[in-house]
């Protein structure tokens, strides 16, 4: 699967937030990773649906993978299928059905993504891996940009690496959280090919220099 650099804009410059992912994609981003937070199932609050409608209607019509990082999650479902999400990714923890939650996604026309925490389990996987169209593996605990990458999470993706080819779905396989330009190929070479990274390009002086140094960083892992 070819590699996706999802730039967070959590880490975007919030009063600007068009102009920056507009910035972004020009900067060869291949889709935007939309953190959605309650300051319920994580202790920090973001932005919600109305945002994501503001940028479609604003134009914006890349690939938009939304991270749903609330309790009840139901709900929001419906809301950010109407707002026009492409991807919404959801936690086991965050619903008492997961595979009725998965439904509504893949029911609402969108791809299913279903996250890891770095403590979370990985046998509910292969219980409704037919449901899902991309695993994400938090290297951080989920809340805040910024924070260092977990460096277990690397044999974590590994591990969902051979899950996701022994079950020949094309399941694309997400990494969230500390990713660099210093890490990004270690990560690659474990098996990940879509990577989100919100301080290392938005707080970067120049986004297509970052994000074509990650490309070289993940075109090179196997050297
Ligand atoms: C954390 C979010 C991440 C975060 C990544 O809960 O899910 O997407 O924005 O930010 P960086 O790349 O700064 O770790
Ligand atoms: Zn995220």
């Amino acid at each position: 699967m070819k590699p996706w650099i999802s730039p967070s804009i959590l880490a975007a410059d919030f009063s600007r937030l068009g102009e920056e992912v507009r910035d972004v994609l020009s900067a060869g981003a291949d889709s935007i990773h939309f953190d959605v937070m309650d300051n319920h199932y994580v202790p920090n609050l973001t932005i919600g649906p109305l945002v994501l409608k503001s940028l479609r209607k604003a134009g914006i019509t890349q690939t938009v993978d939304v991270h749903l990082m609330v309790k009840p999650v139901d709900r929001l479902i419906e809301d950010f299928l109407e707002a026009g999400a492409d991807y919404i990714s959801i936690h086991p923890e965050s619903t008492e059905h997961l595979h009725r939650t998965l439904g509504l996604i893949e029911q609402g026309g969108a791809k299913a993504g279903l996250v890891f925490n770095p403590a979370t389990p990985l046998e509910v996987l292969s219980e409704i891996i037919e449901l899902v169209d991309l695993v994400l593996v938090m290297s951080v605990n989920p809340g805040f940009g910024g924070q260092h990458f977990i460096a277990s999470s690397l044999d974590k993706i590994a591990r969902i690496r051979e899950i996701i080819d022994a079950s020949g779905r094309p399941i694309r396989l997400q990494i969230d959280g500390g990713i660099k330009t210093t890490n990004i190929q270690s990560v690659a070479a474990a098996g990940a090919d879509t990577f989100v990274a919100g301080t290392a390009i938005f707080g970067s002086d120049n986004y297509a220099k970052t994000i074509a140094d990650m490309r070289r960083e993940i075109a090179n892992k196997a050297s």
